[in-house]
Order: structure tokens, then C-alpha cells, then sequence
């Protein structure tokens, strides 16, 4: 079976590719590169032993992407490309209204005129917004969302729901992602965030390697036993086992299907660090700052759903995450830069 990973060569899709290759599915990837470098694609092959079709194309392209359909005979696809920084999209809402919601409906024509009728969608845990009781369940309400990147993920859940609707063949996974961290334990793939990290992991893993000289923790007063923010993070291993898990469940099962994607557990800033600190068996410098605007003070997923009827469940703990973070960073100082 052929599945197409829309925006694969990034941190997620190039993971996910590695599991699909393993578990025996041929693999294609569109990408345009715009936060993502094409070494990835020998990387891939280098661990799974079998490459990965690559097309640079943009996916909101229609004529590009339908020759990708054309030259493939694509039975589902998992769709990532999109932009995904959450401070960028407060600066510039319409960049990423524009990106993220062209190139879901040009797929979304395409998929619908070339008669594929699966698709797997990367969505996120900031559609539950911040009104919600932890642990989050997939039933739960969405919206309140704070940004224009995570209105863009709601926005795209309920596009799938009304085109799910208006076609009785299609079979829709949306997979809401907690916070996936950690790399391939082959330390080949992993997470190279182009410019200043954003993130937690990717921060913790350049200031150990000394590309940064401290760490920032944003806030120290919140309602946490540390006061640091706690969140659910799973290992992107894992999590891309659970897209093979969501393609697998779509083959058999038409309609909307939301799946968490979590570890159902919560750790702090600190726990991070500190265990990140064992892992590297060095002590990172970090620096006590003030709140960052918009964060929640602690949420976690209710992975049931996922367990039961995906037969899914994260088996990395969060020092496997931290020990192969710190693997590939130590590794790949530059990502995919030599
Ligand atoms: N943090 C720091 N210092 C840093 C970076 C982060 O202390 O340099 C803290 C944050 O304040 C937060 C925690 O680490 O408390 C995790 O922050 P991340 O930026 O790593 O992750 P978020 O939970 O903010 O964001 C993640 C995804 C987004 C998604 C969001 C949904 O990265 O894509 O969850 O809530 F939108």
C-alpha cells in the first residue's frame, strides 16, 4: 500500500516514514522544504533500508500535486505540511491561514478527483483550548483558541468533518498530538528547528551542546507542585507509530475517527531538565524568566481511546526521550547542516 506524507521530510513525517517502511508500506513524500532539508530523505533510507519516493513540490499547488497522484497509485495520505510556529502565526495570522488552509483543500480536491478516500490528519492538543478539565478526552468541546496556528488545526478538523460528511467512502483519523519529542535511538533523524528554538527539547539539546548559553524557564508560579508547566510529552517514535496504527484503522473504517496521541502523563519544565541532566550527564545553565503569554499551566491526554481501538500505546519513558534527544543533537550539532 502507497501512502503519500504531505510535508514528510519534517520532524514527524520523517519519523513516520521510517515506521510505515518498516511495517511494509511503500512510501512518497511532497514537501517543499520550507523548514526542512532533503538529507533527510538518505537518512530515512539509511534506517529502513528503503527509500522513500521524494517530490519538492508545494503542496497547495494543484497541478504539481496532482501529478504526484498521477505517478503514484496513492491508497491514503498523512498530512503535515503546514507551518507550525505558534509566535510567528500571532505576527503573521494571514501567512498561516493561507499556507495551512490551501494546501488542505488543494489536497482535498485532489484526493477527491484522483478517488483517494483515506486521510490521516496532524492535528493538536491546543484545539481543546484552555477551558477543559485534564485529562483531555477526545469528546471534549474545542475552540478558545489563542492563536492563529491553532485555530488553523481547528479549522482543518472541521473541514474534514463536512467533507467526511458529503462522501460516504472517506475514512478520516485525526490524530491530536500532545508534545512529541525525543529522535530515532539511531541518532540519524530528529529535530532541526531552523533560527531560534521555540520549543522545550530542542532549546535544552542546543544550550547542551553550546550552540545557546542558557536555558529560559517562563514561569515559576504556576499552579504545578514546581511551578513550572506541565504537559504530556511522548516520544516521536511512538507517536509515529501511532500514524502506521491510524493508516491501518482507516483502511477498515469509514467516517471521523480523533485519536489522542499522548503518553497520558505529565512532567514539568523541570523534570524535563533535570532528566535531560542524567541523560547528558551535564548540568544545564538555565535561567528563571517570567510567564510566556499563552501557556496553560498543566495539561495531559486520556490515551484510552487510542489504546483500545487503535491498539496503540507509548512505550518510551521520558528519559528515553531525553537520552536519544541528546543523541541526535550531540551527533548532528547543525541538524541536517553539515
Ligand atoms: N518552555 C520554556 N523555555 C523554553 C521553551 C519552552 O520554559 O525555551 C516551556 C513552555 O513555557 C512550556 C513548556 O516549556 O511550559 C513546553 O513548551 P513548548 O513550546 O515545547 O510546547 P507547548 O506546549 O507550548 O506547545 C506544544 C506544541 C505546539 C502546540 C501546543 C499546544 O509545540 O505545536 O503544544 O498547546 F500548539
Amino acid at each position: 500500500m502507497k501512502i503519500l506524507l504531505t510535508g514528510g521530510a519534517g520532524f514527524i513525517g520523517s519519523h513516520t516514514a521510517v515506521e510505515l517502511l518498516n511495517a511494509g508500506y511503500d512510501v512518497v513524500i511532497a514537501d517543499n522544504l520550507s523548514n526542512s532539508r532533503e538529507k533527510v530523505i538518505d537518512r530515512i533510507e539509511k534506517i529502513a533500508g528503503k527509500r522513500p519516493k521524494f517530490y519538492k513540490i508545494d503542496v497547495a499547488n494543484k497541478e504539481e500535486l496532482s501529478k504526484v497522484f498521477d505517478e503514484n497509485k496513492i491508497e491514503g495520505v498523512i498530512h503535515y505540511a503546514g507551518f507550525k510556529c505558534v509566535p510567528e502565526s500571532t505576527k503573521v495570522p494571514i501567512k498561516y491561514y493561507r499556507n495551512n488552509l490551501d494546501t488542505t483543500l488543494t489536497l482535498l480536491e485532489v484526493m477527491e478527483e484522483k478517488n483517494c478516500n483515506a486521510i490521516v490528519f496532524s492535528s493538536s492538543a491546543t484545539v481543546y483550548g484552555d477551558k477543559n478539565k485534564i485529562p483531555y478526552e477526545e469528546t471534549m468541546h474545542t475552540g478558545d483558541t489563542t492563536n492563529a496556528y491553532s485555530s488553523t488545526k481547528l479549522m482543518i478538523e472541521n473541514i474534514l468533518q463536512d467533507v467526511t460528511r458529503a462522501n460516504p467512502n472517506m475514512s478520516t483519523i485525526i490524530l491530536r498530538y500532545f508534545n512529541p519529542i525525543g529522535a530515532h535511538p539511531s541518532g540519524l533523524i530528529g529535530e532541526a528547528p531552523q533560527g531560534i528554538p521555540n520549543n522545550l527539547m530542542p532549546y535544552i539539546t542546543q544550550t547542551a551542546v553550546g550552540i545557546r548559553d542558557h536555558l529560559s524557564v517562563f514561569g515559576t508560579d504556576y499552579n504545578t507542585p514546581d511551578g513550572t508547566c506541565i504537559r504530556d510529552y511522548v516520544h516521536i517514535v511512538d507517536l509515529a507509530k501511532g500514524h502506521v496504527s491510524a493508516i491501518k484503522y482507516a483502511v477498515d473504517n469509514k467516517g471521523v475517527n480523533i485519536f489522542n496521541l499522548g503518553t497520558g502523563k505529565g512532567s514539568s519544565v523541570l523534570d524535563v531538565v533535570h532528566t535531560f541532566e542524567k541523560a547528558c550527564g551535564k548540568e544545564i545553565p538555565v535561567v528563571y524568566e517570567d510567564r510566556r503569554p499563552g501557556d496553560i499551566d498543566c495539561f495531559y491526554a486520556s490515551v484510552e481511546k487510542a489504546n483500545k481501538i487503535l491498539n496503540w500505546k507509548a512505550e518510551y519513558n521520558l528519559y528515553d526521550m531525553c537520552a536519544h534527544s541528546w543523541n541526535w543533537q550531540k551527533n548532528n550539532p547543525k541538524g541536517y547542516d553539515e
